[in-house]
């Protein structure tokens, strides 16, 4: 608290000021493409002018599969009133003295798991199987991000007769953020995609658990259909044809039920260093980790998501989520697959490696870390030129 009113008073009128205006001109852009999305579009985006679809919605019975439509159990979020006040008995505990005061939010609120739901798209999957689902983290003020994305390897589409469908998620804006405007420009922006799910908590990289939990519940509830998810972050290249070439190596492997792969990492230990953005107090947890999957990016089966979901709610909840899944894992007796066509780490881990640059490479990969949007529309535009010329196999 002390530091966020220290900074303010620094930052004096010019930061309110250059956000007011950073704001009117994402709305200015918003507007446009709006308006090009309605000139596309014609009389039949009538429905775009409604409101964000909020949760408490009843699936569409036409395409449900057979069980569920059986006995027609209405699809609703049930997480709908919250009471998440800190639990007082952890202040007791004799740890909570010495253990480092940024996980004191953490641990007060580690009992609340699900959230209501702010935006919610009931229907993303229920019109006909959808063969992949991608679904981004990402963060309220991040537009641009999310613009790439949807334009580059998270576009909707279908591809040889399977159904590509997009969805980000999303918390409230932290603290100090001008939440009302950001959320109007949230709600404008779902409204033009309808892509956007969102629930009321906080945005924090502690409450990224969050996310996960409340999205493996959520694709419980409204996707009975989906084959596969791919589970990524918004600052990701992703080779989309690769992805689902792997999907169909898998397949024809009957590999699909146990299916999680990604950039996996093993016997790694928690970090004790404080500066790190993934320290860890030994009050916290004191045991090797078990093989986890880097978050950039990672494809799992929805069988395997339904029993991460089973599984996860046996578990405390773990401030990194990339490790509260392998913890979940290993509950269930998966050992993540390690596929050299993850890159979470870039295509060479020394940044400023030309390699991380060469579009041969990203046309044998299929996800690789870190890109600016800008970035990732060049590259996606390199990769898929036809002029580009590269040699039978760019070995990385
Ligand atoms: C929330 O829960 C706490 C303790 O669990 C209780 O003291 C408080 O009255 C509750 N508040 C509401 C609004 O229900
Ligand atoms: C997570 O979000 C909840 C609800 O907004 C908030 O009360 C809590 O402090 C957040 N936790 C962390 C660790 O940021």
């Amino acid at each position: 608290m002390m530091d966020f009113f220290g900074r303010r008073r620094r930052g004096g009128l010019l930061k309110p000021l250059l956000s007011l205006l950073l704001v009117c001109a994402s709305f200015l852009m918003l507007h446009r493409l709006a308006e090009r999305h309605a000139a596309l579009c014609g009389p039949e985006c009538a429905s775009f002018k409604k409101g964000p679809v909020r949760s408490g919605w009843w699936v569409s019975d036409s395409s449900e599969d057979p069980e569920r439509a059986s006995n027609r159990t209405p699809a609703f979020w049930d997480a709908q009133v919250l009471n998440c006040s800190e639990d007082a008995s952890v202040r007791k505990k004799e740890w909570f003295a010495s253990l480092d005061q940024r996980f004191h939010q953490f641990v007060l609120h580690r009992h609340c798991r699900y959230f209501p739901m702010i935006i919610n798209h009931p229907e993303k999957c229920a019109d006909g199987e959808v063969h992949l689902l991608m679904v981004i983290k990402s963060v309220i003020e991040q537009h641009d991000r999310r613009e790439a994305v949807r334009r580059t390897w998270g576009r909707e589409q279908t591809r040889d007769g399977r159904k590509i469908r997009t969805l980000f998620l999303l918390g409230t804006p932290t603290t100090g953020k001008d939440t009302k405007n950001l959320q109007k420009l949230l709600e404008y922006e779902d409204r033009i995609y309808k892509d956007i799910l969102q629930w009321d908590f906080m945005d924090t990289f502690f409450n990224l658990t969050l996310k996960e939990v409340n999205f493996l519940k959520w694709f419980d509830i409204f996707c009975p259909t989906v084959q596969f998810v791919f589970k990524g972050d918004d600052d990701v290249f992703v080779n989309t044809p690769n992805l689902l070439q792997l999907i169909r190596f898998r397949v024809e492997e009957h590999k699909e039920a146990q299916l999680f792969v990604g950039d996996t990492i093993s016997k790694a230990i928690p970090i004790r260093n404080r500066q790190s953005k993934y320290y860890i107090p030994k009050e916290l947890y004191d045991q090797p980790y078990p093989p986890y999957v880097g978050g950039g990016g990672f494809l799992m089966s929805s069988r395997l998501a339904r029993r991460l979901l089973v599984v996860s709610e046996k578990l405390e909840l773990y401030p990194i989520d990339d490790v509260f899944l392998g913890m979940c894992l290993q509950r269930l007796d998966v050992t993540p697959e390690m596929h050299p066509g993850f890159r979470t780490f870039g295509i060479s881990r020394h940044k400023t490696s030309r390699m991380n640059r060469e579009p041969c490479f990203y046309r044998h990969l299929i996800v690789v870390h870190r890109l600016s949007p800008q970035e990732l529309l060049d590259m996606w535009g390199s990769v898929h030129h036809q002029q580009l010329a590269c040699a039978q196999r760019a070995a990385v």
